[in-house]
């Protein structure tokens, strides 16, 4: 389904509730990868010649990508075979856009693009909806002003801002604050139109895929041990892009909804095919495993420099709380809303640390789960950046409203709870579902999950 008809339908502008489904069965296609589309958009409007792009996410996020990409003078459109093209205008040769930037719910966008144009001599004002111009852009304005952009934002550095580029970058060495692949990502573009070599120390290793996309258009990335056993990711600046095909897996983020609905309805088997398998990417697939989860992976191999594989998903029996490893999180700090939703529905104690970061993400997602999974009667605890959550083996109670605050995975996260519990779960708003995964409900239906409009 095409997000054009998911909007036609209403699906996404109302609140929706989920029933108690029973077994899930069949299969289906994830749509693609949320970070790679944004990055293969984003790298093919640097490339110099035509980049053709297959699998690409068609949700707003990366719209929005689209969007900023050609008001920065590139061309891309989607063809008849459904692949998009891209010709790009090589790096240093963006040009500057005559209007705001509006990059909607997308942070990925956001970041990533603030590092783009940190290296390129021109202005640009950024803004965001609702949630986006909550979320903190210092900790891309800091490296990215040490590399010579100047900066105007609303204070603690909120959208909407304006960005001064510049044509004469400076190349920095720079220790990531925190664990984020975007900020990770938005030094290392900058870099690539800076003077001399950029490097980013990362103790945490988060995502990679702006080092494998660069290195599968031609750039070369290098990746150092430091005496302390950090990442150090090095790119020296005026290198070439060149334009080539990339092929976007589907998302494992996106998976892990339909795999968690299956895991909680038990005798469900479900198959979803060529998912992303990115090691820095998995991290729920190896809680669930942890936590008894019947899950196989077939056809495994590699395609556009990143791991795929079928994933099967089989519902045998109850899952078990475990401990969720801190030094897991950077892997999964996508899932935690749907692992939580696992967690009240298994049995025993799961228990979550190391989680400030999630309440930085397009809601503060460890306070909006925690406020679901008790109003749809779950036992927890939650402190400034944990999570504890007590299950008895079987689902909860339900029967609750959600508040989902602009926040997609909150949104699909209680939708998939409702699957399971005794009385139905409604979330106020599906609207934001479309910035990830617009055939979401269509998708969930297919397998046979009772989600609708109607309470
Ligand atoms: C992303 C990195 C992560 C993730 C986001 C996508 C990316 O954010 O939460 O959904 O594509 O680089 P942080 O880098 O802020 O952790």
């Amino acid at each position: 389904m095409t997000l054009e008809f998911a909007q036609e339908k209403n699906f996404y502008t109302s609140s929706l509730t989920s029933k108690k489904s029973g077994p899930l069965n069949g299969s289906a296609r994830i749509p693609g990868d949320k970070s790679m589309s944004h990055r293969a958009l984003m790298f093919g409007a640097l490339a110099e010649g035509e980049t053709m792009i297959s699998g690409l996410l068609e949700g707003e996020d990366v719209y929005n990508t689209a969007t900023a990409m050609r008001a920065m003078g590139a061309n891309i459109t989607k063809g008849d075979d459904g692949l998009w093209r891209c010709f790009g205008q090589g790096v240093g040769n963006l040009e500057e856009p005559s209007g705001v930037l509006e990059m909607g719910n997308s942070g990925t966008s956001t970041r990533l693009l603030l590092g783009i144009v940190a290296a390129h001599p021109m202005t640009v004002c950024f803004t965001g909806d609702k949630s986006l111009i909550k979320r903190p852009m210092g900790r891309v304005i800091t490296p990215l002003e040490q590399m010579g952009a100047t900066f105007l934002s609303r204070a603690g550095g909120r959208l909407p801002l304006a960005i001064r580029g510049t044509d004469n970058a400076k190349a920095i060495t720079y220790k990531l604050p925190v664990a984020s692949a975007q900020v990770k990502s938005a030094i290392i573009l900058a870099g690539l139109n800076a003077r001399g070599t950029t490097t980013v120390i990362e103790s945490h290793p988060t995502r990679d895929h702006s080092e494998n996309m660069l290195r599968h258009f031609g750039v070369n990335v290098t990746v150092e041990k430091t005496e302390d056993g950090a990442d150090a990711i090095s790119i020296t600046g005026g290198q070439a892009l060149l334009g080539c095909a990339v092929d976007v897996p589907s998302d494992p983020s996106s998976a892990a909804f339909p795999v968690v609905a299956a895991l909680i309805n038990p005798g469900s088997e479900i198959k979803l095919h060529r998912i992303g398998m990115n090691p820095r990417r998995t991290g729920l697939y190896d809680t669930l495993i942890e936590m008894g989860a019947e899950i196989t992976f077939e056809n495994q191999k590699i395609e556009a420099s990143e791991p795929i594989a079928t994933l099967v998903i089989k519902s045998t029996k109850p899952l078990k709380g475990i401990t969720v490893p801190p030094e897991r999180v950077p892997s999964m700090i996508d899932e935690f809303p749907i692992l939580a939703m696992a967690a009240a529905c298994a049995e025993g104690t799961t228990k979550m640390t190391d989680l400030a970061e999630l309440r930085v993400k397009e809601s503060d997602r460890l306070l909006m789960v925690a406020n679901g999974l008790k109003a749809c009667g779950v036992e927890l605890e939650m402190g400034e950046d944990w999570l504890t959550i007590h299950g008895n083996g079987k689902p909860p109670k339900g029967g609750a409203m959600i508040e989902t605050a602009l926040d997609h995975r909150i949104a699909m996260s209680f939708l998939v709870l409702g699957t399971a519990t005794q009385e139905p779960v409604s979330i106020d708003d599906s609207s934001p579902i479309k910035t990830s995964f617009p055939n979401f409900i269509e998708l969930m239906r297919e397998i046979g999950a009772d989600i609708d409009s109607r309470a």
